[in-house]
């Protein structure tokens, strides 16, 4: 049979794809860097590869006609080899995007690079373009303990998604016909400012939290240290600084496709409740 190959199958959202895919009975190989660090259904063929090293990657395509692709934070100086490697051996890539503002002054990032080297090379793609993932604030858990959230640009309006939409979706496109060509720009259901959004992480964890503006030159230097990329931390605070006007659209895109609404902020931080506590 043939298989499907899953990338950042030991994240937020390949995780899901994974266990999906195997629970619907479907052939699923998993590229991951460290196979003793994976916890995936037994019945996953899990196999070692580093996107930032492309000869890894070729093995793992035997046999393989779809990719779900998750190129995680890092810039794309080996995208190059590892789609020409994908459009080799693959008919179908679903890839993993981002849905950045056409009218933000952000630097380009890493994932219109990755789209214009897809589209000009894999025989049928598909791109998910996910609003901001609701995990990002996971990383707010440790302040949110404290009762106080200190981060800029409180009043900057997302419609955060649930990781288990995005996942759901590339399940659905992955097992369905239709979607070559297509770029789906997927969001949550609700319009919140990161304000709301940290009390209602503290709603339903039953601790009171609020919100406290900090300097964006403050977080930048936060962020610089976390991810490296200047560049990656310039496009994220042009990013939330222009949801401050412009708040992120919302879409029905996750009901048109999976014939239910998508998952609300509340249901995912009730889903994560343990990983604030
Ligand atoms: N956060 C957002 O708001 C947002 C919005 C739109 C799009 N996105 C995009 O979503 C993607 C991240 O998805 P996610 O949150 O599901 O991922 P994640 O939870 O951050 O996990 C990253 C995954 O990538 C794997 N990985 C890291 N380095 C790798 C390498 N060199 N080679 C192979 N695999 C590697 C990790 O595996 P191991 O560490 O186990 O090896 C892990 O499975 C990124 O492309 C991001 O830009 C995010």
């Amino acid at each position: 049979m043939n298989k499907i190959l899953v990338t950042g199958a030991t994240g937020n959202v390949g995780g899901h794809v994974v266990t999906e895919l195997a629970r619907a009975g479907l052939s699923v190989r998993a590229l991951v860097r460290d196979p003793s660090r994976a916890r995936l259904p037994e019945q996953v063929d899990v196999v070692t590869g580093d996107l930032t090293r492309p000869e890894t990657v070729e093995p793992a395509l035997a046999g393989v006609e779809k990719v779900f692709l998750v190129w995680p934070g890092f810039a794309a100086q080996t995208a190059e080899p590892v789609v020409e490697a994908l459009a080799k051996h693959v008919r179908h890539v679903v890839y993993l995007s981002a849905n950045v503002p056409e009218e933000s002054d952000a630097p380009p990032i890493f994932h219109q690079e990755l789209e214009r080297l897809i589209r000009a090379s894999v025989p049928n793609w598909t791109f998910l373009r996910p609003s901001g993932f609701a995990t990002n604030t996971l990383g707010w858990a440790d302040q949110i303990r404290t009762g106080v959230v200190h981060w800029p640009y409180g009043q900057a309006a997302r419609a955060l998604i649930h990781e288990k939409d995005i996942a759901a979706v590339g399940v659905h496109v992955l097992t369905s016909a239709g979607h070559g060509g297509a770029a789906y720009p997927i969001t949550g259901p609700d319009l919140l400012t990161q304000a709301e959004q940290v009390r209602i992480i503290g709603e339903v964890t039953g601790r009171e939290a609020r919100w406290e503006d900090m300097p964006p030159e403050e977080a930048r230097e936060h962020l610089l240290a976390a991810w490296g990329d200047a560049n990656f931390v310039d496009s994220a605070l042009a990013g939330w600084r222009s949801f401050v006007d412009s708040p992120e659209q919302v879409t029905d895109m996750v009901e048109k496709l999976l014939g239910r609404p998508a998952l609300s902020f509340r249901s995912w931080a009730r889903d994560h409740e343990a990983d604030f506590r």
